[in-house]
């Protein structure tokens, strides 16, 4: 199942997307008493986790129960200013006192990208209890979008859309010096819930082409086998698409 959910503006799509968040994750705490969850990276994702450190949201997750994952990871220090996990750390981490057995980081002192990946999905493997060649199935793994396609740290043409037989792997973009550390497409793909966050016009055009099903886009690749699948777009980002009139949520929107 696939939805597109248009929001007026950037606002709304925090709002709207802070509200799946909550629903699923309660949810996912309600069936199995946890949520486990991967967080996108870039600078989308700011303006929702300061919403959710703040009222109502705050309060509506029992945080203690729910465990934080990336999609993927720059290969720089934690404390950089490109850290995905330091945006995480200092816009929700901090203000909602996750505690730190919550915070997965994909910890990057090691003396490569590939070691690093390693340990991640050694991580990973033990905290979901995996036996050899299973997956890891998240409740909820949030993504974003570069204009060229990309999603996690999966670019066009690159070698690390064709690891299969793991959960983690590295990636070198063509655009930075800096490699990445990334969810395999097999791991993303079998999450519960997967959503895109999608701001801004030099998007439309992309998402547009992803949505016709353009498997040159790694965006596009994004298929959940036994999952749901919702882009959440602003206007500018959703321009070519038609507007998505509701949005079903369990919460009443503050102010609505
Ligand atoms: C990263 C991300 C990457 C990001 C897109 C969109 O580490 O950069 O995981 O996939 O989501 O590049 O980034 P913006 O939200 O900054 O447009």
């Amino acid at each position: 199942m696939r939805k597109i959910v248009v929001c007026s503006d950037i606002s709304e799509l925090y709002e709207t997307a802070a509200e799946f968040l909550i629903d699923h994750s309660l949810a996912a705490v309600t069936s199995g008493g946890r949520s486990v969850m991967a967080l996108p990276g870039g600078n989308t994702p700011r303006g929702l986790f300061h919403l959710l450190a703040r009222a109502p949201y705050q309060s509506l997750l029992p945080w203690t129960q729910v465990h934080f994952f990336w999609g993927d990871e720059r290969y720089v220090p934690k404390d950089s200013p490109q850290s995905n996990y330091r945006l995480a750390h200092e816009a929700f981490f901090v203000p909602l006192a996750i505690p730190g057995e919550n915070i997965h980081r994909i910890r990057v002192e090691y003396g490569s990208p590939e070691q690093a990946a390693a340990d991640y999905q050694q991580r990973i493997r033990e905290f979901f209890q995996l036996d050899a060649g299973e997956f890891p199935r998240f409740d909820l793994i949030l993504l974003g979008m570069g204009a060229d396609g990309h999603t996690a740290s999966l670019f066009p043409g690159g070698s690390e859309l064709n690891v299969h037989q793991d959960l983690v792997t590295w990636s070198q973009p063509k655009s930075s010096a800096v490699p990445r550390i990334t969810l395999t497409l097999d791991t993303i793909n079998q999450a519960r819930h997967i959503a895109f966050l999608l701001s801004g016009e030099e998007k439309a055009a992309t998402l547009r082409r992803v949505l016709d099903g353009d498997e040159n886009l790694p965006a596009a690749l994004v298929k959940p086998e036994n999952g749901t699948l919702t882009y959440f777009v602003d206007k500018a980002a959703g321009r070519f698409q038609p507007e998505f009139q509701s949005w079903n949520t369990f919460l009443t929107r503050p102010g609505k």
